[in-house]
């Protein structure tokens, strides 16, 4: 058996806010929605993956309105480091977002919060695994090219440094051996 990561549901207090952040500023699609049962609040389904109906959904029935504290964050790769880019930028257009761009070595990640304190992580790949866990602030103004050197330059030096290509191949030979 393998289980392999479908989706997450969440409660949520305010519908319309949280379903902009996750459309407008996330890129979530809608792709279902309805009532669990009759005269229950509606479950909204969001994807941005074409072999998946639901990345994440929303019920939208919390009552408190503090930041939710039971999962730390939920984390979403993307495939450009200018994809990177593009989300600070937008994030930093909006109020009451927190955003640390923080590299773990192996991604250069932005951690930031939604508008109900869900905390959450986009992140891009290095070509490079490092042991976790560890994490170093980074520069989001620098260029992929400055930002792959910089991140050559500060976790490199470790002896688990190596491409990630390499490290996932050892990880696959020792789920098969
Ligand atoms: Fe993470």
């Amino acid at each position: 058996m393998q289980l392999t990561w479908s989706h997450a549901v969440i409660y949520v207090h305010d519908e319309a806010i949280m379903l902009d952040f996750y459309t407008r500023v996330l890129g979530f699609q809608v792709t279902d929605r309805g009532p669990l049962a009759d005269n229950a609040p509606d479950i909204i389904f969001l994807s941005q993956c074409a072999t998946e109906h639901h990345q994440l959904a929303m019920v939208p029935v919390r009552q408190n309105t503090d930041a939710s504290n039971s999962v730390n964050h939920f984390a979403f790769r993307v495939g450009e480091f200018t994809d990177l880019k593009l989300l600070h930028r937008r994030l930093g257009e909006m109020d009451g977002i927190q955003i640390n761009p923080i590299s773990h070595g192996n991604t250069l990640s932005l951690y930031f919060n939604d508008p109900e304190g869900n905390g959450l992580e986009v992140f891009w790949d290095t070509p490079w695994h490092v042991a976790q866990p560890q994490g170093e602030p980074w520069d989001i103004s620098m260029n992929k090219e400055q930002a792959l050197d910089w991140v050559k330059a500060q976790f490199g030096k470790e002896e688990s440094f190596q491409l990630q290509a390499d490290y996932y191949a050892q990880r696959h030979g020792d789920a098969t051996t």
